[in-house]
């Protein structure tokens, strides 16, 4: 890379942590930042994943742990706090992509259907937002960057709680750019539309759904984990310091509607 561009996108040096990095959009964004120079440590639940992504990403001579740990409580949250410093020291970098989407009928939505999908999808991002922002505002600099969704502007197919948890992660995204303003800590969004990963893949099964989606983008197709991985080593660079709160939409044109 020209010494240019290394100026506005070069990660060296820099250390992130990607909650949610050993599948879908947080694989493919944990890949981008490793591969454009972080030290990545990759958060999520299942070992092998986990095991999977980081000797996917050594193997290519890029720096990568895992840290295998449950952000559906607040006693794993802060465990997980504790274990993603270990290999590489205190995060730059933040990726809050762990998510959880269960989608009962509104009317079968269980207290218990609330707590699990606000824990993962809205207090951790806020949890771990807090404890590495402290830091992040010392050294100078820091990158806080959120995954919501088209439910958090929007309810359609079943929005629920789901819906309300990404709209608290775009309110928390607000609240973290006014609070760390003037630190060098920013704090922004990617707003996927319809893309093919795990966590949908029971709507996968059915093609006709799948076109209709494709069909309801600009550009033509449903989105991939890799379509993230300009915007998010985008806004975890120094280029992007003037840019803060914002809600970056990735979605093929789904939105402009
Ligand atoms: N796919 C879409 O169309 C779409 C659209 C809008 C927004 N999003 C958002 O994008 C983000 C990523 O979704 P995705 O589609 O990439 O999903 P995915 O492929 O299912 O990946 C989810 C990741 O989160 C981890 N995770 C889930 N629960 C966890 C927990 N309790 N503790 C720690 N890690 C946990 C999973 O690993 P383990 O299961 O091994 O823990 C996995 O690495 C989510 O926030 C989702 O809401 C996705």
């Amino acid at each position: 890379m020209n010494t240019y561009l290394e100026s506005l996108f070069s990660l060296d040096g820099r250390t992130a942590v990607v909650t949610g990095g050993s599948s879908g959009i947080g694989r493919g964004i944990a890949v981008a930042l490793a591969h454009a120079g972080a030290s990545v440590v990759i958060v999520a639940r299942g070992e092998e994943r986990v095991a999977q992504t980081v000797a996917e990403l050594t193997d290519a001579g890029c720096r990568a742990a895992g840290v295998i740990g449950d952000l559906s409580t607040r006693a794993g949250i802060h465990a997980v706090a504790d274990a993603a410093v270990e290999p590489f020291g205190e995060p730059d970098i933040l990726v809050n992509s762990a998510g959880i989407n269960i989608r009962p009928p509104f009317p079968e939505i269980t207290e218990d259907d609330w707590e699990a999908t606000m824990t993962v999808n809205a207090l951790a991002p806020f949890l771990l937002g807090q404890r590495f922002g402290v830091g992040m505002a010392q050294r100078g600099f820091g990158r806080l960057i959120h995954i919501s969704s088209q439910q958090a502007h929007r309810a359609f197919v079943g929005s629920g709680v789901y819906g309300v948890s990404k709209g608290a992660v775009e309110s928390l995204m607000r609240s973290e750019a006014e609070a760390w303003g003037g630190t060098g800590v920013t704090s922004n969004t990617l707003v996927p539309g319809f893309v093919l990963t795990p966590l949908n893949a029971r709507l996968q099964e059915d093609p006709t759904q799948i076109a209709a989606l494709a069909a309801r983008t600009m550009i033509g197709r449903n989105g991939l984990p890799e379509d993230f991985a300009a915007a998010a080593v985008f806004l975890a660079g120094a280029g992007s310091s003037y840019i803060t709160g914002h809600s970056l939409f990735v979605d093929g044109g789904l939105s402009v509607h």
